[in-house]
């Protein structure tokens, strides 16, 4: 199955992915979660993406439509995948369909998880993430051990993308970038509706029942 998770940021697409990758067995792919790679690393794409997921804007479409490229020739996604944040604008998604197209496949479902600010706000305060993609909150989704990272065991840290001014110039460029997507899948028919806002498990499940129709 080939999946777009759609939606603010803080909706809930990251900790939905996860689920979704295990049960659905493809792989999850977060283009944020390869940038900071790149940025831990200190890669030259590293230092470019650095300035923009600091600043709360996108990093230029040119440079994440080649990362998506390159991950798609390898062999895990052959039978799926599920793209957290990518798309995130017009020009991103008309490259995207080209690029499965020249691969004869398609986009099966586009899921479009939705939320407040004021919730937002809230969930990306409290956030805390793992190196091995896992995340959690302080008080909505708490490890077992403070800090530490249940699956994993690695010591848990805060985005630096996770301040209050950062956050709303992100849901500015959410809403200026990447809320036309709701619309564009929608009139191809792919778009699948959640709130977000629900508990976690419920949410899942109501993906995956929505999926199996
Ligand atoms: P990215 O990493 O994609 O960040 P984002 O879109 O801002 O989304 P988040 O990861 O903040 O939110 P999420 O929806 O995954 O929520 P999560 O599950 O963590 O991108 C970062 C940056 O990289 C961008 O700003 C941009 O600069 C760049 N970038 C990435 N992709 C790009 C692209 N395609 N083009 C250009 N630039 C790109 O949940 C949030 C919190 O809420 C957690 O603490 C969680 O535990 C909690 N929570 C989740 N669900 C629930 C629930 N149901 N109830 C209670 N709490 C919940
Ligand atoms: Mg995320
Ligand atoms: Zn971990």
């Amino acid at each position: 199955m080939r999946l777009i998770l759609l939606g603010p940021p803080g909706a809930g697409k990251g900790t939905q992915a996860v689920v979704l990758s295990e049960e659905l067995k493809i792989p999850h792919i977060s283009t944020g979660d390869i940038f900071r790679a790149n940025i831990k690393e200190g890669t030259p794409l590293g230092i470019l993406a650095k300035s923009y997921i600091d600043s709360g804007k996108l990093v230029p479409d040119d440079v994440t439509v080649d990362i998506v490229g390159s991950r798609l020739n390898d062999e895990d996604c052959r039978n799926g995948f599920i793209m957290d944040g990518f798309p995130r604008t017009i020009p991103q998604a008309q490259l995207f369909d080209k690029m499965l197209k020249e691969c004869h496949t398609s986009v099966d479902a586009v899921i479009n998880i939705t939320a407040d600010d004021s919730v937002i706000v809230r969930r990306l305060s409290g956030r805390r993430m793992c190196q091995c993609g896992r995340t959690y909150h302080v008080e909505n989704n708490p490890p077992k051990i403070e800090g530490i990272c249940d699956v994993c065991g690695s010591k848990l840290y805060i985005r630096d993308d996770d301040k209050e001014e950062t956050i709303k110039e992100r849901l500015r460029t959410y809403r200026e970038q990447t809320s036309p997507l709701v619309d564009y899948y929608m009139k191809k028919g792919l778009l699948l509706n959640f709130d977000g806002t629900k508990p976690i498990e419920v949410t899942t499940r109501e993906i995956l029942d929505s999926l199996k129709k």
